[in-house]
């Protein structure tokens, strides 16, 4: 099952049943204050900490499982991040690093910004389907990412949490969907994905992956 809604994923949600996902996944916008990594969305949310409060208790309704939330904390958003990982402290079983062994740009004498986190959260420890699972993953970020979303994830790193944390058929939930890197794993991994996504142009992008990912599968779009 791959279900696409378009919209704003606050609306979405609510007309979600509880417990009706077996994980989500997702990473919001960074709030950057600035448009230089989304070419069709403006990075501006005035209340971007309320805004996130509201989507992962959202997420934490309807999710069985966990709650896999990617932040980044910037320049303009980091007060915000560690306010949130405050704020939902109960919740939090894990945070995860996804490094980048070459981030960009490097920043002189200041410190290079090489993480983004992922908060997990649930209401009973997290186990993975391999032994030995770290809570760090590393990749490069090149020039193999797709052009059309700046703030694309690495296709490497939603497979790995995605192989890791789920089994095949579970649900997965990105309600900030971009481009549908997320959808593309579950496809490649036989799970189930509801993907949300603000945009018309990023959304209509991620169908098209997803499509394709399909095809190239050999299964048909239900
Ligand atoms: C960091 S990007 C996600 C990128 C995605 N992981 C990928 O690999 O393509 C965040 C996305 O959230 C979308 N977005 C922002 N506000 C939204 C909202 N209220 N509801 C749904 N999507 C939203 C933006 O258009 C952007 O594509």
């Amino acid at each position: 099952m791959i279900d696409l809604r378009k919209g704003d994923c606050l609306e979405l949600i609510k007309d979600m049943r509880g417990d009706s996902v077996d994980i989500s996944f997702t990473s919001p916008p960074y709030n950057r204050k600035r448009n230089d990594k989304y070419a069709n969305f403006k990075d501006i949310n005035d209340n971007w900490y309320q805004f996130n409060a509201d989507v992962i208790n959202e997420l934490l309704r309807v999710t069985k499982g966990h709650v896999f939330y990617n932040l980044q904390a910037n320049y303009y958003n980091r007060s915000d991040v560690y306010k949130l990982i405050g704020e939902f402290n109960e919740n939090i079983v894990d945070i995860h690093i996804w490094e980048k062994s070459n981030p960009m740009p490097a920043s002189g004498s200041s410190i290079t910004n090489a993480v983004e986190y992922f908060i997990v959260m649930g209401d009973k420890s997290l186990k993975s389907n391999k032994t030995y699972t770290k809570n760090i993953i590393t990749t490069s970020v090149n020039s193999k990412m797709p052009k059309e979303h700046k703030a694309v994830m690495k296709y490497e790193v939603a497979e790995h949490f995605i192989s890791m944390f789920t089994k095949e058929h579970d649900i997965i939930l990105d309600c900030f969907m971009g481009i549908g890197t997320t959808g593309v794993a579950c496809v490649n991994l036989n799970r189930n994905f509801i993907g949300m996504e603000l945009n018309d142009k990023y959304f209509e992008i991620a169908k098209a992956r997803i499509d394709e990912a399909i095809t190239a599968k050999q299964l048909t779009l239900f």
